[in-house]
């Protein structure tokens, strides 16, 4: 259940944020964002795909035995839970899903990384896009991992690479391995602490050009926390709040703001 606070920091965005059709914006390069991107009308015809594998998701009776390590939780937890709940209440909304397919056309990154794929409807949105992009995802739960690779193969995607373990110990590896991420999602452990740890190790393997998106920077006072936190980098120049997303830019050519867009 969402706490009280949260809810009031919802409808105060809701009320009180701008700029939904770019009015105002002084900033040329976000004005051409939001009008371009966050509210383009092109049609993304992959989106059929995700849509029915979330249907049949949100439609299966099947549990899994899950291992959550996530924000909540101190100890390692271990339960079944329905893959339709998971789908319900862990995946990304379509809305959002989309946004992040459309920034990935915008902005053409070879090298994507997730944090948190879950059963892999965000992964879907990430890969579809740019077929000749990597995108490399990471998900602790084994048995969670398993069901976002067959949600992988049902959609046919070949530019998946799905890494299974804990980030703490995948993604120095990964940093070792791979050239500049080009664009990260955020959206695993949302705690401060993880969050700030994960946004450091990625941005050094990371160029001006990168993005970072973050899940859910309103969720609870720690990813609050984070998010202040993540502005105020020295190396991050553009910031926007869409409530439910944080997108970050580190390219020198923008000004350090911080905007709150409605979306
Ligand atoms: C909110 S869900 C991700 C949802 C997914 N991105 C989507 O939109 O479809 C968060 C996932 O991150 C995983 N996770 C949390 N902490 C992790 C860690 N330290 N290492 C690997 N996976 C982790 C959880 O097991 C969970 O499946």
């Amino acid at each position: 259940m969402q706490t009280i606070s949260f809810i009031l920091k919802f409808i105060s965005y809701k009320l009180f944020s701008k700029h939904k059709k770019a009015y105002g914006i002084h900033s040329p390069f976000l004005f051409k964002l939001i009008s371009e991107t966050f509210n383009s009308d092109e049609k993304l015809e992959f989106t059929q795909k995700i849509d029915s594998i979330r249907n049949s998701l949100l439609k299966s009776s099947e549990k899994i035995t899950v291992n959550d390590i996530g924000a909540g939780s101190k100890k390692m937890k271990s339960f079944q839970r329905n893959i339709s709940k998971i789908a319900k209440y862990s995946a990304v909304k379509k809305k959002y899903g989309e946004l992040l397919s459309r920034i990935i056309i915008k902005f053409e990154p070879k090298t994507i990384l997730e944090l948190g794929t879950s059963v892999g409807l965000s992964t879907l949105y990430l890969a579809f896009p740019k077929p000749e992009s990597i995108v490399h995802t990471i998900e602790f739960c084994p048995e969670t991992a398993k069901k976002a690779s067959q949600n992988f193969k049902i959609a046919e995607t070949t530019n998946i690479v799905q890494h299974i373990g804990n980030i703490d110990e995948i993604l120095p590896q990964l940093i070792n391995e791979t050239e500049n991420f080009d664009f990260v999602f955020f959206d695993a452990n949302h705690k401060e602490l993880p969050t700030l740890k994960y946004f450091n190790l990625c941005l050094a393997n990371s160029s001006e050009k990168s993005i970072f998106v973050f899940d859910d920077i309103h969720w609870s006072n720690e990813m609050e926390r984070a998010w202040e936190k993540i502005k105020i980098h020295e190396k991050v120049t553009l910031t926007v709040d869409l409530f439910f997303f944080g997108i970050v830019f580190f390219d020198k050519n923008l000004s350090k703001e911080n905007f709150i867009v409605k979306y």
